[in-house]
């Protein structure tokens, strides 16, 4: 994918070619690990609209970004997102196109999605079990994303990957089924180390903590796991399911720091452009764009300008670092 270096290199010599565009920070989940139960969301007012969103979007692909993820919160709620989609995809410029979504709305959006030029969806799904999916989600109803998940595989888009949240104690028995599932859908599924972003009342993050290694050993109880060079552009790292069609991977921003790779940065939904998931460096390019609307250049040169602010690296591991107070429905995953 990197054959054009983009004009983003940040000091560690990164080649930022990777957007993540928050469109929202609301959902219509709670996840017990996303969000507190009663939360605070930014006031519509303050959000950037989806012209100044598409504007931000396409000043980054002139500035050489090949990929390019729409996240939220739930993405899909934000009205006229299918708008904002099609536009992004009339540049004909993005070489990975991708949305991740909770498929709740799924079943009414799939179509959609891919009439817009989306390419990969990554759903997430933490249980297959009704009463379990509802007390994870707090909201959430299983039946609406199954659903959506087999109106997403009808529209036959080139990749679609479950991602799941392992916490031990409350899921830790679904890996196998979900493994299970992913393969009888031939889905791709990735496993995620739980992050320490914003404060969690629902559990104790160390108690919930299961590392990617132990969730790997439960899977190969019943699968063969062979190392697979697959990568996406993200940090998960993928084995085939020896007779299937299906990869499971598996973040591991704990057990396996993969910062040294970063090729990322994320917008948030008020305008806010991150430069890690597990820092606060940020610049805000919503008051930028407002002071000189539609001046290009100016937008690229602040962003050019910025890149030293991206930190070499997380430190959810040290005791030490401040926490992070950000929950990642306003990060963007
Ligand atoms: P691909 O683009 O297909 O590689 O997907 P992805 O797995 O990177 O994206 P997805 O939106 O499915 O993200 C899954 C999870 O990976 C996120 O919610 C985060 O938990 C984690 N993740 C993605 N990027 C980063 C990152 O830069 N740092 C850390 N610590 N975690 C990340
Ligand atoms: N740690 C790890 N993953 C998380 N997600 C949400 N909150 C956290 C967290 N604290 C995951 C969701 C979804 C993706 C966008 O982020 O499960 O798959
Ligand atoms: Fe919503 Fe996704 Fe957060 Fe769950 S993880 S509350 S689905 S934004």
């Amino acid at each position: 994918m990197h054959i054009t270096p983009s004009e983003l290199i940040d000091p560690f010599g990164r080649n930022i070619d990777y957007l993540r565009v928050s469109v929202t920070d609301r959902c219509d989940f709670r996840c017990t690990y996303c969000m507190a139960e009663d939360m605070t969301f930014v006031p519509k007012s303050q959000l950037l609209t989806l012209e100044e969103t598409y504007f931000i979007i396409e000043t980054f692909l002139a500035l050489g970004v090949k990929k390019l993820r729409i996240t939220g919160g739930e993405p899909l709620i934000r009205k006229d997102i299918d708008k904002l989609l099609l536009k992004i995809n009339r540049q004909k410029l993005l070489e990975d196109y991708t949305i991740t979504t909770n498929g709740n709305r799924l079943e009414h959006f799939a179509h959609t999605l891919k009439t817009a030029g989306i390419q990969r969806i990554n759903i997430s799904l933490d249980t297959l079990d009704s009463a379990a999916f509802k007390t994870l989600t707090r909201t959430g109803t299983l039946h609406n994303v199954l659903r959506g998940i087999d109106c997403a595989i009808a529209q036959n888009f080139k990749k679609i990957k479950l991602n799941a949240v392992i916490l031990q104690g409350q899921n830790d028995n679904a890996v196998l089924p979900l493994t299970h599932y992913a393969v009888s859908k031939g889905l791709d599924i990735s496993f995620i180390e739980e992050m320490p972003l914003g404060n969690t009342t629902a559990h104790n993050r160390a108690d919930a903590f299961m590392s990617s290694a132990t969730i790997k050993r439960m899977i190969e109880e019943e699968f063969t796991l062979a190392p697979s060079s697959h990568r996406t552009g993200g940090p998960s790292r993928y084995w085939s399911i020896l007779g299937s069609h299906s990869k499971v991977g598996f973040i591991s921003p704990h057990s396996n720091n993969f910062c040294a790779d970063c090729n990322r940065v994320r917008l948030t939904a008020e305008g806010r452009l991150l430069f890690c998931l597990g820092n606060e460096h940020s610049i805000d390019l919503r008051q930028a764009i407002r002071e000189y609307p539609n001046d290009t250049k100016r937008l690229k040169d602040f962003i050019t300008a910025s890149l030293h602010l991206k930190p070499e690296k997380h430190h959810f591991n040290d005791p030490e670092a401040p926490q992070i107070i950000r929950f990642m429905n306003s990060t963007g995953g």
